[in-house]
């Protein structure tokens, strides 16, 4: 097909999202119907990072709005990495606490990984805690990041086949490039992970039924380098000179791809709203309904 017949959608992650986060209100709803508590997210921010509060301011509004208490708690940049885990294990030992999620990147400084390993497992709502990023390796039941399952549900929901299809990650961080090649993985696609080291880049992202760019460099992906009728999905968020770029030129890939997800309201309200939903599944696990 030549790619000017190409009519490409632009993803509204935030419709998409709006339409998830009613059903989670209303799941919510049904419990504090039933005399139950709402459930409750608490968010640490280690020091004062402008990006960091405005994530976080976010993901209070969108808890408010369905009906799910939210908790924030700052430390200051210098916290220690003990004052950071005695922090995270009072949140773990307090029972009205159902999911914990501590903002990311921490100050330097500090050990990311042993502190969101100091996580409760049951309420480890980035799916960062090594029993969680195991058991999603092993397909088994878990939380999952937020970022791939947000990705999974748009490409579900604009119904774009991955049985056999060939999907492309660039990046493998922790949080969006590993575990969304997991999960593009068991749904049948073959799945190739692209770094920072990879030859052929552009080569192999032509190749892609289903492109996730997730590493963070401004406009990596251009119209040449999507294969026609591609599903593109960009997870980057840049600044250049003050203002917010994701890694795919969205209005190059205009015409070529079928979708592209635009990197304001696209992946990002789809997140936040994975969050919720993880959170309401580990306040359903541990209330036991
Ligand atoms: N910073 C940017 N995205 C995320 C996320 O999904 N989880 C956490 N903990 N920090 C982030």
């Amino acid at each position: 097909m030549p790619p000017e017949s190409i009519s490409t959608t632009v993803v509204d992650g935030l419709a998409l999202a709006n339409e998830i986060r009613k059903e989670l209100g209303e799941a919510v709803g049904r419990h504090v119907s039933a005399g139950r508590r709402a459930p409750r997210l608490a968010v640490m921010l280690v020091g004062d990072d402008p990006a960091s509060a405005s994530y976080i301011k976010g993901k209070r509004r969108a808890c408010e709005r369905i009906g799910m208490d939210s908790t924030e708690q700052t430390l200051p940049a210098a916290a220690s990495q003990e004052d950071v885990i005695a922090a995270v294990e009072a949140l773990n030992a307090d029972e009205g606490v159902d999911g914990i999620l501590v903002q990311l990147p921490l100050p330097a400084g500090l050990d990311a990984n042993a502190i969101t390993g100091c996580v409760d497992p049951a309420k480890d709502v980035d799916g960062l805690h090594a029993m969680n990023a195991g058991r999603l390796l092993l397909g088994e039941p878990c939380l999952t990041a937020c970022t791939p399952l947000g990705i999974m549900e748009i490409l579900e929901r604009f119904e774009i086949p991955l049985e056999g299809a060939d999907a492309v990650v660039i990046g493998r961080s922790n949080i969006v490039g590993k575990p969304v090649s997991l999960l593009l993985q068991r749904a049948n696609a073959t799945v190739t992970m692209c770094h920072s080291r990879t030859r052929d880049l552009r080569e192999r992202c032509r190749a892609a039924d289903v492109l996730v760019a997730a590493v963070g460099v401004p406009l990596l992906v251009k119209r040449d380098w999507v294969k026609p009728g591609a599903a593109v999905i960009d997870v980057g968020v840049s600044v250049v000179d003050g203002v917010l770029t994701g890694d795919v030129d969205t209005a190059g890939v205009d015409g070529v791809a079928r979708i592209v997800t635009p990197h304001r309201r696209g992946v990002g309200p789809m997140t936040i709203t994975m969050l919720l939903r993880n959170t309401l599944t580990a306040y359903e696990s541990r209330i036991g309904t």
